[in-house]
């Protein structure tokens, strides 16, 4: 009798092992599945905080008594290339606001940095249903695994460190399988936030021109101030005299001059990276513009490859297959 409830008790231990050993090798991996899709309006609301609470970081370095600046070197136009405290404390708040909302999600930053925050960092989860997004009807689910985030903590750094406020803005890009899907761009020293769901929506501030009411010449055409001569020469024997070069900073402050019809076009002839970019694609795409290369192809922000684009830029609200003839 003892015998038999021994190896009653003995029978069980062992069912109840294989069971803990089944589940651990195909439960685990089911529950995780469920972890491998993200929403794509909840990665908006939280895209939009994560950009607002880099800037918070961005205006208070500024507002503070030092900048902390360094130097990464020189650009290809042999331009000094600026690091602050702006840059980091931004990028660590960013990164932390992605890592807390949605873990395992890829993030690609400007900035890097074995640091740890020196300063109060704000570490509450981002709101995945904020109000900014209440409106939008549609959303979509798409596996984790085709998503790529790119962060721009702190665009326009050298204009940032010159007290030119205008220019800079904080961005976040989230491209699916490599196109430009969600673009958000805020203004640190405006508190504004534009940001732009593809076939979705895109936020009232956003004062998109009427395409017709854009003016045909002269061709104003927004360059970055390091190479506005060479894009002046360029443009002017490309499109035949009637030029008016724009020169300002910023590759989101570019953009949204952009959409707003401020100008026709943004040209970009050398080296760009594309935490810079890829938010101005997402909103240019979402109001029926369009970004490219200057010989006309798609930039692929799958985060394959290079973050750099050498293949130059152009931005259009209307007429980018005419302007095109710049890369020609
Ligand atoms: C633009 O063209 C002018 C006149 O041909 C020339 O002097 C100047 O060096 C050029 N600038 C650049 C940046 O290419
Ligand atoms: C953007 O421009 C490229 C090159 O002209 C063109 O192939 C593409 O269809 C354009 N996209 C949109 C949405 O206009």
């Amino acid at each position: 009798m003892a015998s038999n409830i021994n190896i009653n008790v003995k029978n069980a231990v062992i069912f109840i092992t294989v069971c803990v050993v089944i589940l651990y090798f195909t439960g685990i991996p089911l529950l995780n599945k469920q972890l491998k899709f993200i929403n794509m309006k909840e990665l908006l609301s939280v895209s939009i905080e994560v950009a607002e609470r880099g800037g918070i970081r961005v205006k208070t370095v500024r507002e503070s008594s030092s900048l902390g600046e360094t130097s990464k070197g020189k650009t290809k136009e042999g331009v000094n290339d600026v690091l602050t405290a702006g840059d980091l404390q931004s990028h660590l708040t960013m990164m932390n606001g992605f890592k807390l909302a949605f873990p395992g999600l890829k993030v690609i930053s400007e900035e890097h940095t074995k640091k740890t925050a020196d300063f109060k960092m704000d570490t509450s989860v981002p709101k995945k249903n904020s109000e900014e997004v209440a409106s939008l009807t549609k959303t979509e689910t798409v596996p984790l695994a085709d998503v790529t985030v790119w962060i721009d903590p702190l665009d326009a750094t050298k204009e940032y460190s010159e007290n030119l406020r205008q220019y800079v803005t904080t961005m976040v890009c989230v491209a699916v399988k490599g196109q430009p899907v969600i673009g958000v761009i805020h203004r640190p020293f405006t508190g504004e936030t534009a940001w732009a769901y593809v076939g979705v929506g895109y936020s009232s501030n956003l004062k998109v021109a009427k395409k017709e009411d854009l003016a045909k010449e002269p061709h104003k055409i927004i360059v970055s101030m390091s190479h506005a001569g060479e894009v002046k020469n360029l443009t002017t024997k490309k499109l035949g005299g009637k030029v008016e070069i724009v020169s300002a900073a910023g590759a989101g402050y570019k953009t949204l001059e952009v959409v707003k019809g401020s100008v026709n076009a943004y040209v970009h002839t050398t080296l760009i990276k594309k935490w810079d970019i890829c938010a101005g694609n997402a909103i240019l795409r979402a109001v029926g513009g369009n970004m490219t290369t200057l010989k006309g192809n798609q930039i692929d922000y799958s985060g394959a490859g290079s973050p750099l684009n050498d293949k130059g830029l152009l931005a259009t609200l209307a007429d980018h297959a005419k302007y095109l003839i710049i890369g020609t």
